[in-house]
């Protein structure tokens, strides 16, 4: 079962197997991590993982564990796959490391973490994904996602004969509708949009009267309102939060009642705004 939240592990360092642990007991049950040890520390994850079983919170069929696949070109020193290795041999150790990081024999949703290219879907890309659908027969993986891509990147995949994704994860920037036409290609597809830094690159929408009105009005927080908000466009949001007060606050936010005009305001705040 897809969550309706997903906590994500990046930038945690040491911190993060107690903050993953912690981010279980505060109710989070959708894990984002990543094979990629320059900005995640997936081992860690793991570690909260295994604690919060041990201590009785969940167990793995509670959860909804999704990490990726990083290119060479994204990693630093620490690889966990030969770089010498052809990408299918690399996308088959990633995958083998990140099983083993996590302490299960399945992963719920496996990420391609960003195409080779920023211009388009390439050669590179439809060989790894290849190598990602593999793992999914193979039962080590139940579906498959792509991160940081443009419209282009997702027109190029489908063009090119492969399957669409069941995961689209994206910055989401208000300036450009909240990623309108990436959002729009998913709803399209029934492809699950997965949208972070909702908090962090919009603060110009976030300090927006219409914005603080809302909040007020719902005597809520201004992320709860953005979080909510994304929920109620279909998104599926992501936070990184390293505190447990707004752990709370941010799985709070679903229970939010945002009146219908109160979504549309938003999802034009950039346009309504005039910037
Ligand atoms: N695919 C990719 O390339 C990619 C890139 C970036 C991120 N991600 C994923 O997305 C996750 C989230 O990353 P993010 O970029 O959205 O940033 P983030 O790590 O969630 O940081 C958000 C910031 O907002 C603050 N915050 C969170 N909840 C808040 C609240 N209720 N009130 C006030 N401040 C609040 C946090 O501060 P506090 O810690 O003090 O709460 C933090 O400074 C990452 O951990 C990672 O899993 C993926």
């Amino acid at each position: 079962m897809i969550p309706d939240f997903l906590y994500g592990t990046a930038w945690k360092e040491e911190r993060t197997a107690a903050l993953t642990e912690l981010a279980l007991r505060s109710g989070f049950r959708g894990i984002d991590t990543a094979n990629q040890r320059r900005h995640y520390f997936e081992a860690g994850v793991g570690q909260g993982l295994a604690a919060a079983y041990r201590a009785g919170i969940v167990s793995r069929e509670d959860l909804f564990l999704q990490t990726k696949f990083t290119y060479q070109a994204g990693q630093d020193h620490r690889l966990p796959y030969d770089p010498a290795a052809d990408l299918s041999t690399q996308v088959a150790q990633s995958v083998a490391s990140s099983l083993e990081h996590l302490g299960t024999d399945h992963l719920d949703s496996y990420v391609l973490h960003g195409p080779a290219s920023g211009h388009g879907w390439t050669a590179h890309d439809s060989e790894v994904w290849a190598a990602m659908a593999r793992a999914r027969d193979a039962g080590r993986v139940r579906v498959l996602g792509v991160s940081n891509v443009s419209l282009r990147h997702l027109q190029q995949l489908v063009a090119s004969g492969a399957e669409p994704p069941a995961f689209v994860q994206n910055r989401c920037f208000a300036r450009v509708g909240w990623d309108w036409e990436v959002r729009q290609f998913c709803a399209a597809r029934d492809i699950v949009y997965q949208g972070f830094s909702l908090l962090t690159a919009n603060v110009d929408a976030l300090r927006h009267p219409l914005v603080g009105g809302i909040a007020a009005r719902h005597q809520a927080t201004l992320a709860q309102v953005v979080f909510r908000f994304a929920q109620a466009v279909g998104m599926l949001p992501l936070t990184g939060t390293t505190d447990a007060a707004h752990m709370r606050e941010d799985l709070a936010s679903r229970a939010l009642a945002l009146a219908p005009d109160e979504v549309r305001a938003i999802e034009t705040i950039a346009v309504a705004g005039g910037r």
